[in-house]
């Protein structure tokens, strides 16, 4: 499996470089209402009119089949066909939408993505992981198709809001803990965008590069990458149920801190001073919820239909006792409930 990154801060020149290599037949691209001021930061589309652009509403209660079927209906008014190229530009509720899209319009057109979220850079847009929620149950339909390139540029985090940094930062901390090189973990995050740590930001999306180039399909190792998820994804669907939505990055922190007592409690990790830095980051930064903990039972059904799961067992990444990550550790309602109750992680 290869996976382009490109890095440039040159975007405009980029872009007409890439297009001029191939022969599409029309191109369009994809923002939202808060990311099309980064269209306006690219000459090349900004002046184009034979390029389509499409805006969505922003926010994660749009990444669902209703949107597609709107986006798709356009493309196919507007002729799009095999030959054509879709640019996602956005955070990772683009880039989802729109590789879904890229992947089953026509059975699959070509597309790129040119993230512009910390979430999109290094996350989302890397790895060819693709969907929509359905029902408020998170990336229940969706598709592995990769992009033909994706743009690392720093230039559109000057417009992001520093509640979306923060929760951007949730995936760093991750890959700082799976990594186990907590160099790269992000410790000040409120720092603003022009002080964004360009290593770390690299770091990551190398890192994410490297386990999806080993494990494109998530047969074993690239599941690690869910570490957090289990309970995150859980709490998020949980969170846009009660419409009171939180960024995904929100989530995930949290599911990081309770997957991580998990580990201590069933899977013979140990408190350490690893443990403890997780703790006071994801507590300093990333707690209260607007709303309280929700127990096991508020969680249940979004637990029960995780993608990771099977033989009706729920499944997550566990850390061990030489702090390294194992996946499909079976958990138990009881075991995710202790966790959820025991607050202790939080002081
Ligand atoms: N496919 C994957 O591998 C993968 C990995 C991680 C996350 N995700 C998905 O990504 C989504 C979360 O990504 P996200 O946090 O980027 O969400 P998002 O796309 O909703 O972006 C967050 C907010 O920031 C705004 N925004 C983005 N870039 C901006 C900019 N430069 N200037 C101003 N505003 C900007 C957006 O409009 C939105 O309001 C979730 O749906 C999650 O499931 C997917």
């Amino acid at each position: 499996m290869h996976i382009n990154l490109s890095y440039t801060n040159q975007v405009s020149d980029y872009i007409s470089d890439y297009i001029l290599r191939y022969n599409y037949d029309k191109i369009v691209c994809l923002t939202d209402e808060n990311t099309e001021v980064c269209y306006e930061q690219i000459p090349y589309l900004r002046d184009n009119d034979d390029i389509l652009k499409i805006s969505i509403p922003s926010g994660e209660s749009n990444k669902t089949l209703e949107t597609v079927e709107q986006i798709t209906e356009i493309l196919i008014e507007e002729n799009f066909s095999r030959q054509s190229l879709l640019i996602n530009l956005g955070g990772g509720v683009i880039s989802d939408l729109g590789g879904f899209i890229a992947s089953i319009f026509k059975r699959g057109i070509p597309y790129i993505n040119i993230p512009t979220s910390i979430m999109g850079i290094i996350d989302a847009s890397i790895g060819g992981k693709t969907g929509v929620n359905f029902k408020h149950q998170k990336n229940q339909i969706g598709s592995f198709h990769l992009p033909n390139d994706i743009l690392i540029s720093t230039i559109f985090l000057r417009s992001l809001p520093q509640v979306e940094l923060i929760n951007g930062w949730a995936e760093a901390i991750k890959y700082a803990y799976l990594n186990q090189n907590l160099k790269y973990l992000p410790i000040d995050l409120k720092l603003d965008t022009s002080e964004v740590n360009i290593e770390i930001i690299q770091n990551c999306a190398e890192f994410k590069r490297e386990i999806v180039n080993r494990d494109y399909n998530e047969s074993g190792l690239r599941k690690i990458l869910n570490f957090g998820h289990t309970i995150g994804h859980a709490i998020e669907s949980y969170s846009q149920e009660i419409n009171q939505p939180i960024g995904h990055g929100y989530a995930i922190a949290i599911g990081l801190l309770v997957e991580m007592q998990i580990s201590i409690s069933v899977n013979g990790c140990s408190e350490n001073d690893l443990s403890q830095t997780l703790k006071q980051l994801i507590s300093k930064y990333y707690y209260p919820l607007p709303f309280d903990l929700p127990n096991v039972v508020n969680l249940e059904k979004y637990l029960n239909a995780d993608k990771k799961n099977s033989d009706g067992k729920i499944k997550m990444v566990l850390c061990n006792r030489e702090f390294q990550f194992d996946y499909d550790c079976i958990v138990s309602s009881l075991e995710i409930e202790n966790a959820l109750q025991n607050e202790v992680w939080l002081k």
